[in-house]
């Protein structure tokens, strides 16, 4: 059932070009026209008058939904809030009725995404779903929702489904873009040609899984990384660091890069290895100037960048490209090389990958 693949989380990382497909199918209409999410029907009226869009999910969930709140303030500019779920439910939240909860889970069942979906419903806010596991809890829990379509994931560690999740809450605030009119056609048309080539784009990079797992037997013994990343990346810097935690047991922090003087900083030697998201787009001066800042102090840089890059090859110790995509929808390429990183180092130390340590695939109880 691994598919000849020596564990699930592999299987998965390696299952992206599909699942994503997937999550897409049926999705995006007639020559590129229009995007229709059959499950929310009905609630789309709700959605483009929200006065304001609460993300909530744990874990890698929580950090697709730190992603959305890029997509959609920047192709829909609607009011965003992310949230723990664990923190939201006990804090006594201002919810109004006009705001509408997106709650992201795959598993459907995890104890506080769920109660917190049943506060807000107290409140009188709607409650979307964007959950893998049809029929879940969650998924019974609210008042429409988009599947993700990414077919079972059994590792613990999230992977296809932190992929899928990010597909289909851009496609959604595509949609919610282009019937708000805050989207301009030509972005559009970028965005739906981008994700219709990503597939592809993810085989690119797993074909370079190779070079990644020479770079993770280099790092294999590392006590503590750094992930940083700007925008829409610096979620992608807190989901590499958390893949790496939770099945290598190496102490891993992910930061807006821009924060790292502001603490971080201090950590960094001959001994710190720090991986940069640093693919062109509009945060691409900046971020060189963090690698540099970091070079300067002797930081040991691994470098995600975007295929072609010549400078930032100049100023690191590795390189891992990746093609270029839409900004808007590049953590969808960034992150692959991150899951296969984690996944190398922690295979290499002879961790058990699939099942790590103290951990349960859903979080059932609080
Ligand atoms: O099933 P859910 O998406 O609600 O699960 C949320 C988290 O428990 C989950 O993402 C967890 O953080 C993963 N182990 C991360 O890889």
């Amino acid at each position: 059932e691994k598919g000849g693949y020596p564990h699930f989380m592999l299987k998965e990382i390696f299952g992206q070009p599909k699942s994503i497909a997937d999550s897409m199918r049926g999705r995006i209409h007639a020559g590129n026209e229009s995007i229709q999410l059959g499950g929310l029907t009905g609630y789309f009226d709700r959605l483009a008058d929200a006065s304001r869009i609460i993300f909530i999910g744990c874990g890698t969930s929580w950090h697709a939904g730190l992603v959305a709140e890029y997509l959609f303030e920047e192709l829909a500019r609607v009011n965003v809030e992310v949230e723990y779920a664990s923190e939201f439910r006990y804090r006594n939240p201002v919810i109004h009725p006009g705001d509408v909860v997106i709650a992201i889970s795959q598993s459907g069942e995890t104890a506080d995404t769920l109660a917190a979906i049943e506060l807000a419903k107290e409140n009188g806010a709607t409650i979307l779903g964007v959950c893998n596991a049809v029929g879940s809890s969650i998924a019974r829990a609210t008042h429409a929702g988009a599947y993700l379509h990414a077919g079972p994931e059994i590792g613990v560690a999230s992977t296809k489904a932190f992929t899928s999740q990010v597909t289909v809450l851009a496609l959604m605030a595509i949609a919610l873009g282009r019937r708000k009119g805050t989207l301009p056609d030509h972005t559009f048309r970028e965005l739906l040609n981008g994700l219709q080539s990503l597939p592809g784009q993810i085989e690119q990079v797993l074909r370079n899984s190779d070079r990644i797992k020479e770079i993770g037997y280099i790092f294999t013994y590392a006590r503590n990384f750094i992930y940083l990343g700007r925008g829409v990346h610096f979620p992608v810097a807190l989901e590499g660091a958390l893949k790496l935690k939770e099945i290598s047991y190496i102490h891993a922090e992910g930061y807006p890069a821009a924060e790292m003087k502001h603490g971080p900083i201090a950590l960094i030697d001959e001994d710190m290895p720090v991986i940069f998201i640093a693919t062109r787009d509009s945060s691409y001066e900046k971020i060189v100037s963090n690698i540099q800042e970091v070079k300067a102090r002797k930081g040991r840089v691994i470098a995600i960048v975007t295929e072609g890059d010549q400078l930032i090859k100049t100023l690191v110790d590795f390189t891992i490209e990746i093609p270029w995509t839409h900004e808007m929808i590049s953590p969808l390429l960034s992150v692959v090389p991150l899951q296969l990183l984690s996944y190398y180092i922690a295979v290499m130390r002879g961790r058990n990958v699939d099942q790590p340590r103290n951990l349960a695939k859903s979080v059932t109880v609080e």
